[in-house]
């Protein structure tokens, strides 16, 4: 764990000043200029953080308390356990996020929060936390979408993209390309049909007996193995060819192992190895032919498989052979964290998109929300 509970009056109830939140969940509001400082929070999975952004660039702050301790004994997420989790740390956290920006809640703008997609009991946590502190301070809150705010990560970097850019979120519960033309719009271009590519590198990890998540276990065992000693199925989908699929992936991985077991050890380099080769070829064929086919040389990839040094590194070389630019935020910011929280949650309430007292959670992407993708 991360901190030290000092400073408990940071969120001592003040005085109320006027409320402009009454309404519906996306309301409108005319200002210019985005709000000097805001306060993010993110618990839509099994991280709680918080971060403090000031003028839309400068991260004062970026806590995350990661419950992976705890679910890695069940080998995954148990929602219900998350949920408690949040709401045993999240006061700790934004206490943290405030302290290392040598702030006070007293001098916090607006509260941007992640409202879905994502476990519902965890984003409750957040979103209620979010709105207690916005409605006793008389601040504005926004409701972010986690998926937005995966790419607007690559804004938190010093080399950005410019826009129109596609960008790839490749996390454990999404594997999605968009069309993003700007900071509050994205068009969906593909998706995964099954499991995300996140989710395999888990279940591949489960087959093989290794840690959770799998994703770095794997990609650190990967290092050592040939990516050639197997040859795993990469699904191509003619019909809709920017969508994903890797549970035949996943089931190819399993049955290669069962057909070995009992010859002796397994070699666990290799299959780490040729798995990952066929999800990153996957991921980098399909992100490349959607900047090819939209004529756009920027590609952003994020979300936690994003910090895989293979994917950066095929990616990076395949966009630089064709004079594509490519960007990919520091491996901190691939997963979950609320300073992409931050940053999104700052153009919205530039764009005066607030939520209202009565702002809900989402547990699957929105069609039709303004602020969803
Ligand atoms: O974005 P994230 O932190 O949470 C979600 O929104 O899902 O992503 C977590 C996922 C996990 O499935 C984890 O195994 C994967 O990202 N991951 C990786 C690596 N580091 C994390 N996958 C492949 N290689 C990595 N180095
Ligand atoms: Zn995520």
């Amino acid at each position: 764990m991360f901190f030290d509970a000092g400073h408990k009056d940071r969120l001592r109830p003040p005085e109320r000043k006027s409320n402009n939140m009454a309404g519906k969940h996306c309301t409108k509001r005319n200002s210019r200029q985005g709000p000097e400082l805001v306060l993010a929070i993110e618990s839509s999975c099994d991280e709680t953080a918080a971060a403090v952004l000031k003028n839309g660039t400068c991260l004062l702050s970026n806590i995350v308390a990661s419950q992976i301790d705890i679910h890695r004994q069940y080998g995954g997420i148990v929602p219900e356990l998350a949920s408690r989790h949040h709401l045993k740390d999240i006061y700790r956290v934004v206490e943290k996020a405030l302290s290392d920006a040598s702030l006070e809640i007293s001098s916090i703008d607006a509260i941007a929060v992640t409202q879905g997609p994502g476990l519902v009991g965890s984003l409750v946590v957040g979103l209620s936390f979010a709105k207690a502190i916005a409605l006793a301070r008389g601040i504005p809150f926004t409701g972010v979408n986690h998926l937005h705010a995966h790419l607007c990560s690559a804004f938190l970097q010093d080399r950005r993209p410019e826009f129109p850019f596609i960008g790839l979120v490749v996390s454990g519960g999404h594997t999605s390309i968009y069309l993003v033309r700007d900071m509050l719009s994205a068009k969906l271009l593909g998706r995964t049909r099954d499991d995300a590519a996140g989710e395999a590198f888990d279940k591949v990890a489960k087959i093989l007996g290794l840690d959770y998540p799998g994703g770095p276990v794997i990609s650190r065992l990967a290092a050592s193995g040939d990516p050639d000693a197997f040859s795993y199925p990469r699904a191509i989908l003619p019909d809709t060819p920017l969508d994903f699929s890797f549970s035949g992936l996943k089931t190819s991985v399993l049955t290669s192992v069962k057909r070995m077991t009992g010859d002796g050890k397994l070699p666990v380099p290799d299959i780490c190895a040729s798995f990952q080769e066929a999800v990153v070829d996957v991921l980098v064929k399909k992100t490349i032919t959607a900047a090819r086919e939209h004529g756009i040389h920027e590609i952003v990839v994020t979300g936690g498989v994003a910090a895989n040094p293979r994917l950066r590194q095929k990616l990076t070389e395949t966009a630089e052979n064709i004079g594509y630019s490519s960007y990919f935020p520091d491996p901190e910011l691939c997963t979950d964290n609320a300073a992409m929280i931050a940053k999104a949650g700052y153009h919205q309430l530039k764009a005066g998109i607030e939520a209202g007292d009565d702002a809900d959670v989402y547990s699957r992407i929105q069609p039709g929300c303004k602020t969803a993708l």
